[in-house]
């Protein structure tokens, strides 16, 4: 098996082509850091180039290529993005097939692709959920769901979960769990309720009959990948049936396949009013986001309304193709089965590490592809994920706790590229150690 440090320096520098009309690998980097600088994030710019960031030029499989020529196995997944890999062949064969017919909706007319991809997702999807709206993000869908339940209960107040992530939008962002997001743009949604993500108890005492929704992760993901006690969607079943609430399941991270089942509510045997889906819902191609509602609740809300909630671009015809031969695949390949199969795996390997590592691992916990590894202190973490890319494997923080590093590769992952990523994190680790010592 080739270490991915090896494999990337057999391989040269890139190639011209992949050098986007730059002199030389040194060019594209100080073209793309000063387009940062001054006109994307100056920041954020400033932060990248500070922890080592290479620039990405091409990718295929779970393997991104750098400018230099560099190949890193993708263990951050584009956090749940790439369930497919990078460009699957089948997925973006049905989108250059699309481009030839037509590319994005006319929207004056029927599109054979939206119709067929809702007839799939109706199929897919557990109990009587069947009608989609197509948006073109997680944050999207997520404030379809919001509005769709307010809009089926004339009621006004949302009950979310301490530290979820539901997206930026200022819908998505009051019920989502990190202070630092929202404090700068209060007042947001102003009857929004948190509860502890696990506890039934508390959710109970949170919800009554002023309440449209409850949106829950069915495994918390940029929280800190955190998996609920069993039993804990059923309950939060029952709380929204007796109170009349709708129940939001924000899929967007946690679906099609990555957490070892089709959907993650599944693990409990729960269906929710609504399920909101985006990430490797197009296979990593063409982006997309989508809810999909019980008839039942999406009558009540737009039965006689359907321009209510609208997007221009989505469900456009170009992500639907992607959408469809996405879920070809990963039925097709027995991905579901694989992720079940890598992740245990890859956490039996970072539970290992926490044994070798119990002063700088606090824990190891997740489910499929999708793993969490808890360190003592957060300062471990600004050298654990550079020195895991120096070795050859990018991964990334979880959004709302950053004292987790979050593993999520493609649901393609192989046993040896497992085992390959946990080699590079046992190095990093070990670094870490090195450099900082005891921190906790
Ligand atoms: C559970 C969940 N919901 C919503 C979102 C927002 O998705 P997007 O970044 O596509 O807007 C995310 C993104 O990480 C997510 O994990």
């Amino acid at each position: 098996m080739t270490d991915p440090v090896t494999l990337s320096l057999s391989k040269g520098p890139s190639s011209k082509d992949d050098l986007y009309g730059a002199a030389s690998p040194a060019a594209l980097y100080d073209e793309v850091c000063e387009n940062y600088r001054r006109y994307v994030n100056p920041p954020l710019g400033r932060v990248m180039k500070l922890s080592g960031s290479p620039v990405e030029v091409r990718a295929q499989g779970c393997t991104i290529t750098d400018h230099t020529g560099k190949t890193y196995l993708d263990f951050a997944g584009g956090y749940g993005v790439f369930t497919l890999g990078h460009r699957h062949p089948r997925v973006v064969a049905a989108v250059r097939d699309q481009l030839d017919r037509i590319a994005l909706s006319g929207r004056t007319m029927f599109n054979p692709l939206m119709g067929r991809l809702a007839a799939r997702l109706a199929a897919l999807t557990p109990g009587d959920l069947a009608i989609s709206f197509f948006a073109n993000s997680g944050t999207e869908a997520v404030e379809g769901a919001l509005k769709l339940a307010r809009a089926a209960t004339h009621r006004a107040a949302i009950v979310a979960t301490d530290a979820a992530f539901h997206g930026k939008t200022l819908g998505a962002l009051s019920a989502s769990g990190r202070d630092a997001f929202r404090d700068p743009f209060a007042p947001l949604l102003a009857d929004v309720r948190r509860v502890p993500f696990g506890d039934a108890d508390a959710l109970r005492g949170a919800v009554d009959d002023t309440v449209a929704a409850v949106i829950v992760e069915p495994v918390q993901g940029e929280g800190g990948v955190h998996v609920p006690p069993e039993g804990y969607l059923r309950a939060v079943r029952a709380v929204c049936d007796a109170a009349g609430a709708v129940m939001i399941a924000d899929e967007v991270q946690t679906g099609l396949g990555r957490c070892g089942a089709l959907f993650a509510c599944d693990r409990d045997g729960v269906v929710p009013d609504v399920m909101t889906l985006a990430k490797g819902l197009s296979g990593g191609v063409v982006p997309i986001g989508a809810y999909v509602a019980r008839p039942s609740v999406w009558n009540a809300a737009y039965g006689k309304a359907p321009l209510l909630h609208t997007s221009t671009f989505g469900g456009n015809e170009l992500a639907c193709a992607a959408a469809l031969a996405a879920l070809d695949v990963l039925q097709d390949e027995g991905l579901v089965e694989n992720a079940r199969a890598r992740g245990a795996q890859l956490l039996d390997g970072a539970r290992a590490l926490q044994a070798r590592y119990p002063g700088v691992i606090a824990d190891a916990r997740g489910a499929g592809l999708l793993v969490g590894v808890e360190l003592r202190s957060e300062g471990y973490g600004g050298t654990i994920i550079p020195e895991l890319l120096k070795r050859g494997v990018t991964a990334a923080w979880t959004l709302n706790q950053q004292r987790v590093i979050r593993l999520e590769p493609p649901l393609v992952v192989t046993a040896d590229e497992v085992d390959t990523a946990l080699r590079a994190l046992d190095g990093a680790l070990a670094a870490a150690f090195d450099t900082l010592g005891t921190l906790a």
